[in-house]
């Protein structure tokens, strides 16, 4: 009897400590599990999340927001749909609040549309979908076996330099937000803008750009350094008060474009507890243009930043659906245990592949709202950009 009343117990044990659990005692009365069985027992059981997927762009921008009777189950075309993003045992999604930075449009005003089209394409598919807004959300949908989607607004363009729009966007739902997409915004430089921007080149971020880090910091929205230039990785850096996320870029060592990260920022993640999102995009992981990009280089460019940062600062923004190719074996979204069967291959432990695949960013996340909920008794930044400074007497 005291036997038995053991059982249910053991039963209760979460499957999270099995597969993580160094010891396999039966592996030898189990017929051989491959890599892939062991791929999937470990995405079986621990969130994969995706720090940037422009599906919302197709939508909101090509559909023009008419998704009621788009039915996203299957598609032809494009590298998302619910069929591959179950296959590819996807369990979190940012999805991009994209628009382009260099376009007349009115850029809150798309804000607004890609935000909302998002928000029902979840509603439209609860059993798989579960709008998430916070980390303890998120572990509540993956209870469900939904997939939590979160939204992340690529490019600071999109707030027009105004605290208010700011915090706006954190009522709405926006989690992160990207300094800068491929344009200088007046306060903060970006990657690839051939403009010089309106402040001094190299200063990274002006005094406003500061308080814009800052008040990011306050209201718990994660600062997104993909796509600004070196110079404001390491302004950023010596300004935030909570991690910084790169949402998804690639190894600078690897393949020496501004938009990919540098060894000397790499060194600097542990200031912060910052996290680097992978990005598969050919041109950022290949740069010989005579080469196809494969799986094998983005394996490469997690093990890069891996060695330089730490294998518990890799995780995964694929960037699918915001870049025309896809390399040869990371095709769509559901192609992810690929990956982690290949990482697999070269060595890494179960523990490091669940990190890689979710836990890593979520303690990232986590550590952002710790950081929120320490400043909640500072005042809402009431600075223009207008203002002139003169604090500095
Ligand atoms: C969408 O398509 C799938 C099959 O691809 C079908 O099972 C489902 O019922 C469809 N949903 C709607 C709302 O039409
Ligand atoms: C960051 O801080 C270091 C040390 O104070 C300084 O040397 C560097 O210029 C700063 N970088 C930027 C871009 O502000
Ligand atoms: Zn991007």
């Amino acid at each position: 009897m005291v036997y038995w009343s053991l059982v249910p117990l053991l039963l209760a044990l979460p499957w999270s400590q099995a597969a993580d659990s160094p010891q396999q005692p039966f592996t030898a009365f189990k017929k051989k599990t491959t890599d892939l069985d062991r791929a999937y027992r470990i995405l079986n059981h621990h969130p994969l999340i995706d720090t940037h997927n422009d599906f919302p762009m197709i939508l909101a921008f090509e559909k023009y927001g008419k998704i009621n009777d788009y039915n996203i189950t299957h598609l032809d075309s494009g590298h998302t749909d619910i069929e591959r993003l179950r296959k590819g045992r996807l369990t979190g999604q940012f999805w991009s609040i994209y628009y382009d930075c260099d376009s007349a449009d009115n850029q809150l005003l798309k804000a607004m549309e890609s935000i909302d089209v998002t928000k029902r394409m979840v509603a439209l598919y609860p059993e798989t979908f579960q709008l998430v807004t916070s980390s303890k959300q998120f572990q509540r949908a993956f209870n469900k076996g939904r997939i939590g989607s979160m939204l992340g607004m690529e490019g600071g363009q999109m707030i027009d330099s105004s605290m208010a729009a700011l915090r706006s966007f954190y009522k709405l739902g926006i989690r992160y937000m990207t300094l800068t997409h491929n344009c200088h915004t007046p306060w903060a430089e970006s990657c690839c803008d051939p403009n010089p921007p309106a402040f001094e080149k190299g200063l990274g971020l002006t005094e406003f750009g500061k308080k814009i880090v800052l008040e990011m910091n306050r209201v718990g929205m994660m600062v997104d350094i993909s796509h600004v230039s070196h110079a404001t990785m390491h302004a950023v850096l010596n300004t935030t008060r909570a991690p910084v996320l790169f949402s998804h870029s690639s190894s600078h060592a690897l393949c020496p474009i501004e938009r990919n990260v540098p060894d000397e920022v790499l060194k600097r993640l542990y200031e912060t507890d910052g996290v680097v999102m992978i990005n598969f995009y050919n041109s950022f992981v290949q740069c010989n243009p005579d080469i196809p990009a494969t799986l094998n280089d983005v394996a490469d460019h997690i093990e890069h930043i891996a060695r330089v940062a730490g294998r518990h600062r890799v995780g995964l923004g694929a960037d699918f659906d915001g870049i025309e190719r896809t390399p040869e074996g990371l095709e769509d979204v559901s192609k992810y245990p690929d990956l982690f069967v290949e990482l697999i291959r070269r060595g890494w432990t179960d523990k490091e592949l669940v990190g890689l695949a979710g836990k890593n960013f979520l303690r990232v996340w986590r550590h952002v709202e710790v950081v929120r909920n320490l400043l909640s008794d500072e005042l809402p930044q009431e600075s223009r950009i207008d203002d002139v400074i003169d604090d500095e007497e």
